[in-house]
């Protein structure tokens, strides 16, 4: 196939080429016949005059002498060349008196005498064409005559005949010897040409110039043209997608139809969007306490498919079918929930050990020490095994869609490359990236980064987390970078590492559903046992060194130092859920959480109003968005934070348009809603005075802050997180089918 493209190539080159010749052929014959004839008449004449000089003193003395039998034979002997046809001798009157026998009639010497017949010419005498050249005798005496020398000129046709042959032969070779050389120069070219586009497809035209040995290094000026114009194309592209849809279920819905054929996607995380467990001899569900689920979940409403999680909870054994499979959500199945399980040994390995105290504190900077064991590295690898082995169980075809969430898989796209090798993978990293320094204190920094590089897609929520995993990987391993078009090319795998931000549901799945602001804060107040006016903060997360909790508490009680009129007219709310309390590290920082907030409340507690209020237990997300609406202020003081969905959820909540964000500057959250209060949380004075300002902003200012966030969180929603990576994986797909296209016509 390869062959005919090349010779179905050449033949748009050889078929001009030979028409071309072929013309030139015609022109050149004539001309090369012309000025051969010339050649050979003038060699006539130089030979002509050349025998007539040799002969004219012997004639001239013969003739003198009259002697007849001598002049015969000077003619006869001189006439034996073979080219020689007749010689004669004319007198001065137009007389032949002397001739070999061989002499034509046809030629009389009244012309020659006459002058008709020039010093040498050709003639056409009915016996053919003759060179004829007369030459003048002088005797002694003064007495004249002509020598007239007949050549025969057959030969000259001959040998022209043979000149066109040669000719024509030469033209004839030519064309061949050009046309091969086409075939072959077009085949060379073709397949470089083909290599270079194919490259480029896969992206990796993208990321290298062309080798010199490459067939394609001659069209270098033609593929950076054409580079370039992909990237520009690709960019409008990208950003004429984002801005033009309104990102909603039904658009993710499309988008999964249009540009990737329906599939379903598969997600794959540690953390499951809905937990069974036994309480009370009763089977419950809920919902954990997880900005990835938050996240993922309306997605995966919107997609449907398949998530694979892990299986912790105490009934999720009973309530799964033959192939550990739930329909999810519980009121209203809409996928797949499929669950992996894990012994506890496997458990404390792979989650609390190798994920949470390893990668955990190694990618985020909370002063909290890494420990990296063996045997937890172990389970880590045996786990993401694990969970590659269900993807490709779950895969209903050779080229799924799926997506790998989290720091717990980091080994999982390169395993499932290598089952199958077709597959999009688009790998999100919820957590930061660290600096190459820091990263580097992994012992197993080359597997993870070499796992993660299985990904066609890697996201981050920042483009500073994505330069730092680019540096990271230039720094430890062996690959091509190109930061142009933030790609990463290893052993033919191409990965395209972008900022993604991740966001929440809009509009919120309450929407228009709840009762007004003042309506949930009176019963909150109420429930609390707080007067009508008391003014409250809220903070909700995870009971997580990383969060700020400490210092949020700081800054709530230097702010009530500062303003003492404060003092009993302001209550601040931590929701704190459990997690990862099995490690002792969780289990410290818990206690010192109960510490501060208990010590603070003795100082602060006015007439029974406690000035922090410690709710240390899980929340559904119902009773959470309560107490966002009840508060005038939200705390989000995280130490370091991926993004933070806490504050886009408050956000969310705030349909009144009313409420502060105090928003920590380490947060991925903080480089998109500028309208928040952004502070630095080890600054306790900074962060307290924010606090104050947010309880005493008035409420034009509140309103234009708010409302500016929510018009950023509805269109910078989670669908639009989802969709932007599911078009980016969309535009892959269709750059390797074509690419597959030419592979196979090439
Ligand atoms: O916020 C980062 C994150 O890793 C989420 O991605 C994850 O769901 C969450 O923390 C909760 O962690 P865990 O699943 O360990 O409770």
């Amino acid at each position: 196939m390869r062959g005919f493209r090349s010779l179905k190539l050449s033949l748009r080159f050889i078929l001009p080429l030979a028409i071309a010749l072929g013309m030139l052929a015609f022109a050149v014959v004539p001309l090369v016949d012309k000025l051969t004839l010339h050649w050979f008449i003038r060699d006539m004449d130089i030979r002509s005059r050349l025998i007539a000089n040799t002969l004219h003193e012997p004639l001239a003395e013969l003739l003198q002498q009259g002697n007849k039998s001598r002049i015969d034979s000077l003619l006869l002997r001189a006439s034996q060349d073979e080219r020689l046809l007749a010689i004669g001798y004319c007198s001065d009157q137009g007389d032949l008196l002397y001739h070999t026998p061989s002499f034509l009639v046809s030629i009389s010497c009244s012309s020659v005498a006459s002058n008709v017949i020039e010093a040498s010419q050709i003639l056409q005498l009915p016996e053919g064409a003759v060179h004829v050249a007369t030459h003048q005798i002088v005797q002694e005496g003064g007495k004249k005559g002509h020598l007239i020398l007949v050549h025969d000129t057959s030969f000259m046709e001959l040998r022209s005949a043979d000149t066109r042959k040669y000719i024509i032969i030469l033209f004839v070779v030519l064309g061949v010897v050009t046309s091969l050389i086409t075939v072959f120069v077009a085949h060379l070219s073709w397949r470089g040409w083909m290599e270079g586009v194919r490259a480029m497809l896969k992206g990796e035209g993208l990321l290298k110039p062309f080798s010199p040995q490459s067939a394609s290094s001659e069209l270098q000026p033609l593929v950076g043209d054409l580079k370039t114009l992909m990237r520009s194309l690709d960019a409008e592209r990208r950003l004429a997608d984002d801005s033009t849809i309104t990102w909603s279920p039904d658009s993710l819905r499309n988008l999964l139809h249009k540009q990737l054929a329906g599939e379903r996607v598969i997600v794959v995380s540690n953390r499951e969007p809905y937990i069974h467990s036994r309480v009370d001899g009763e089977i419950q569900v809920h919902r954990p306490a997880s900005g990835l689920v938050t996240a993922v979940e309306p997605v995966m409403r919107a997609c449907s498919g398949t998530w694979i999680a892990h299986g912790n909870g105490t009934a999720d054994r009973e309530t799964v079918d033959a192939h550990d499979r739930v329909m999810v959500p519980p009121d209203k199945p809409e996928y797949n929930l499929r669950r992996i399980w894990m012994s506890e040994e496997e458990e404390k390995g792979y989650y609390y050990g190798f994920a949470n105290e390893g990668l955990w504190p190694l990618c985020h900077i909370a002063h909290v020490r890494p420990v990296f064991r063996t045997s937890d590295w172990e389970q880590y690898v045996k786990i993401n095994q694990r969970f590659a082995d269900a993807v490709v169980k779950e895969a209903d075809s050779d080229n799924p869609v799926v997506l790998v969430q989290d720091y717990h898989f980091a080994l999982l796209p390169e395993m499932i490359r290598k089952a199958l090798p077709k597959a999009t993978i688009i790998t999100f990293w919820h957590i930061p990236w660290p600096n190459p320094e820091s990263f580097g204190i992994c012992p197993w920094r080359e597997e993870l980064l070499k796992g993660m590089l299985g990904s066609t897609i890697l996201g981050f929520h920042t483009p500073y987390h994505c330069k730092n995993f680019l540096e990271t990987v230039d720094r430890y391993l062996e690959t091509r970078i190109e930061h142009e078009s933030s790609t990463v090319l290893r052993r033919g795998q191409l990965t395209m590492v972008e900022s993604y931000p991740i966001s929440i549901q809009w509009p919120p799945p309450w929407q228009g559903t709840l009762p007004p602001v003042e309506q949930t804060r009176a019963e909150i107040l109420t429930e609390l046992g707080l007067p009508a006016d008391q003014l409250l903060g809220i903070g909700v997360d995870r009971m997580d060194y990383t969060k700020g909790i400490l210092e949020r508490f700081n800054a709530v009680e230097r702010m009530l130092e500062l303003h003492p009129e404060l003092l009993g007219h302001f209550s601040f709310i931590q929701i704190a859920a459990p997690s990862r309390s099995a490690l002792e590290e969780y289990q410290a920082f818990e206690t010192r959480v109960h510490a501060l907030a208990a010590r603070i409340n003795v100082r602060f507690t006015h007439q029974g109003r406690p000035a922090i209020i410690l709710k240390a237990e899980h929340h559904e997300p119902d009773q959470v968005n309560r107490y966002y609406r009840a508060a005038q202020v939200c705390m989000v003081t995280s130490l370091h934070d991926g993004m933070n969905l806490v504050a886009k959820e408050y956000v969310a909540a705030r349909d009144d348009e009313r409420g502060v964000l105090v928003l920590s500057q380490f947060t991925g959250a903080a480089n998109e809603l500028y309208e928040a209060l952004i502070v630095n949380p080890y600054h306790v004075e900074q962060t307290a005075e924010a606090l104050y300002q947010a309880l005493t902003m008035p409420e034009y200012e509140q309103q234009e802050r708010m409302r500016s966030m929510r018009a950023l969180v509805c269109d910078f929603n989670v669908y639009r997180w989802a969709g932007r990576m599911l078009l980016d994986a969309a535009r892959v797909r269709q750059r390797e089918k074509l690419a597959t296209r030419i592979g196979r016509v090439s």
